[in-house]
């Protein structure tokens, strides 16, 4: 017996490896068994991390048999409702990958079982742990701002757009709305203190990754790969969200606040260090903050390699499991999330307005 923390793996590709490495950093944790549904994958990912003594397993409820205390879930979209109901009803805290499940129902499906089983279920959303996000919650949260009543977020990429299963309807959900619109929508709602939205309208696109010009997949294409949406929050508050993985432009603007005493603008996400334009009052002045959360006035290069955010949204799941909770990026949060997702994809496919109703959990 180990009085260590045990640590299960499911799905070994690409991100997990992230998770891999963060867990060894642990002191009183261990890795002891990684679950892939390729053969020899999960062999393959315990020798190439060094996870020494690791049992491999094809079927992730064989891991969960061995017996684990929590499981980082990295597996493709699809199979992340599944693998984290039956962790949850075997005990098993769960921190899952973004986006949190390929359906609003998976979702509720999976705060319920949360719920009804006392066990962790967090969410993987890194930039969380980024000074800046951090700073843009506080500013928000702290009420200078005053009453805030317009938002408008959103992350183009210019072009970069996946393939596999991140393009199949039935694997991910959603295409770029979901894939990266995910971590803009937390931005803005994490800061807003997560209200309740109420209803949705939206476009979405595919010009691009149907088309043989610009992707290699183009015959299997089948999610959108811009979208726009506006939606209506609890407490009057208007969001306009707007994603892309493929467009003929740089960027598709800032993130803003609007607040009656005063607004916020952040710079695009990975365009550079984050700075954000405060206009608040006569004049304006330009924040910037510097990887401490510091303000000043003077712009300080974000020095991004001394933080590793993706280490610590493990570090803080396994804080969390060890002090009994609260779940650090919750699932019945990012539910919300999952239901604007959703609501876009209602009222693409209708051409109108829909309704947002989440069920009382
Ligand atoms: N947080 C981030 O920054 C970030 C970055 C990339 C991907 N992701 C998310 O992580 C997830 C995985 O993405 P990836 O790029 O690592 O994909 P990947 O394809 O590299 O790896 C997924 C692995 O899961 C395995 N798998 C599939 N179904 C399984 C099942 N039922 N049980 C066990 N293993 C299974 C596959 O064989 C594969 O090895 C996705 O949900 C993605 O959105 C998050």
């Amino acid at each position: 017996m180990t009085d260590k923390l045990k640590i299960g793996i499911i799905g070994s590709g690409g991100i997990a490896r992230g998770h891999a490495r963060a867990y060894k950093n642990l002191e009183h944790v261990e890795v002891v068994a990684v679950a892939d549904i390729v053969p020899g994958r999960a062999e393959s990912f315990i020798k190439a991390q060094g996870l020494d003594g690791a049992r491999a397993f094809t079927d992730h409820r064989e891991l969960l048999e061995f017996g684990v205390d929590a499981v980082s879930i990295c597996t493709p979209n699809v199979a992340h409702h599944e693998t984290s109901i039956d962790a949850l009803n075997a005990g098993v805290h769960v921190l899952v990958e973004k986006p949190m499940a390929v359906t609003l129902e998976q979702a509720i499906d999976m705060v319920r079982t949360a719920k009804r089983t006392g066990r962790l279920l967090s969410v993987g959303f890194q930039p969380r742990y980024d000074p800046n996000m951090q700073m843009i919650k506080e500013i928000v949260r702290s009420g200078q701002l005053g009453t805030v009543y317009y938002v408008e977020t959103g992350g183009g990429r210019r072009r970069g757009m996946p393939g596999g299963t991140f393009i199949r309807k039935d694997l991910a959900g959603a295409g770029a709305m979901a894939d990266i619109g995910c971590y803009s929508l937390d931005m803005a709602l994490n800061a807003l203190g997560y209200p309740k939205p109420l209803s949705v309208s939206a476009s979405t696109y595919n010009y691009f990754g149907t088309s043989p010009k610009y992707h290699p997949e183009a015959d299997r294409f089948e999610v959108e790969d811009f979208g726009v949406a506006l939606v209506r929050l609890e407490g009057g508050i208007t969001l306009l969200f707007k994603i892309s993985w493929a467009m003929h432009m740089d960027s598709l603007g800032a993130t803003m606040f609007l607040g009656t005493d005063a607004g916020l603008k952040v710079t695009p996400a990975g365009s550079g260090p984050w700075s954000g334009v405060w206009d608040g009052g006569v004049g304006s002045i330009t924040l910037y903050h510097d990887l401490f959360g510091q303000h000043t006035e003077t712009p300080i290069p974000v020095k991004r390699h001394q933080i590793d955010i993706f280490a610590e949204k493990v570090y803080d799941f396994v804080r969390a499991v060890q002090e009994g909770g609260p779940a650090p990026i919750p699932g019945d949060e990012i539910l919300y999330n999952q239901a604007i997702i959703d609501g876009v994809l209602r009222s693409a496919e209708s051409g109108r307005e829909v309704e947002i109703e989440i069920p009382e959990i």
